[in-house]
């Protein structure tokens, strides 16, 4: 697979309080083994870590100190990228599967680039003064998921421009449509959720449990 995955692993995990998340077990492997093992065919894999963090050994991976934001980390592993696909993967999502990894990079390469996104189950509202207010068109929106797939030299261009205009997001698909390019949607995958809050870790437990038991949903 000609493609460099970046993976953006230098956050402190300030929300769940249990350190750097790269770190973190589930079922037995940290959440930056099972990162990795999303990317089997990967010709490069770069990994961002805290500064000062020293690397883990024995892993497919090359990896960099990453920035003070998750843009910057980002934008740290794609200069040191050197093939023409990149696929930007958060280390908090540990369980991909094998046939979303395929659709993203399919999307990319028609499209340039690619984002799995899900529907919103919920009824959205804005809370207005701590009372419920307008409603939000769920219909219309959706819930943005990693691997994101983007041709590198998009993404450098996103990211100098970014830089440029003072521009910061949340993921990178934000950096490609504020240069004007359009970015393609692919059916993401409920399972592959951030681990963000304590009681995420209990359904991550219990999802490891079912794919180390059966490799083939990967
Ligand atoms: O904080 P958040 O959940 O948005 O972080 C998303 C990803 O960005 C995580 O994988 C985290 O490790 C990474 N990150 C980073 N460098 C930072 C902050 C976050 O690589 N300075």
């Amino acid at each position: 697979m000609e493609v460099s995955v970046l993976i953006p692993a230098a956050g402190n995990g300030e929300r769940l309080g249990l350190g750097p998340k790269a770190f973190l077990r589930v079922g037995g492997r940290t959440l930056l083994e099972w990162a990795l093992a999303a990317f089997p065919e990967a010709a490069e894999v770069l990994v961002a870590l805290p500064p000062g963090q020293s690397p883990p050994q024995g892993l497919r991976a090359a990896f960099l100190e990453g920035g003070r934001t998750r843009q910057e980390s980002v934008a740290r592993l794609l200069e040191a990228a050197s093939l023409p696909l990149v696929l930007v993967h958060d280390v908090a999502r540990p369980f991909v599967s094998q046939s979303l990894v395929e659709r993203v990079l399919r999307a990319t390469q028609a499209q340039g680039a690619a984002v799995p996104v899900l529907p919103v189950p919920d009824t959205l509202i804005r809370s207005e003064g701590g009372a419920y207010g307008s409603v939000l068109p769920r219909e219309a929106l959706r819930l943005v998921q990693t691997p994101q797939g983007f041709f590198t030299a998009l993404l450098r261009e996103a990211h100098a421009y970014a830089r440029k205009r003072g521009i910061s997001a949340t993921d990178d698909a934000q950096l490609v449509q504020a240069l004007g390019y359009p970015v393609a949607l692919v059916e993401g995958e409920r399972t592959a959720f951030k681990i963000t809050y304590p009681e995420d870790l209990v359904l991550a437990e219990a999802l490891a449990r079912a794919w180390n038991g059966s490799p083939q949903a990967r």
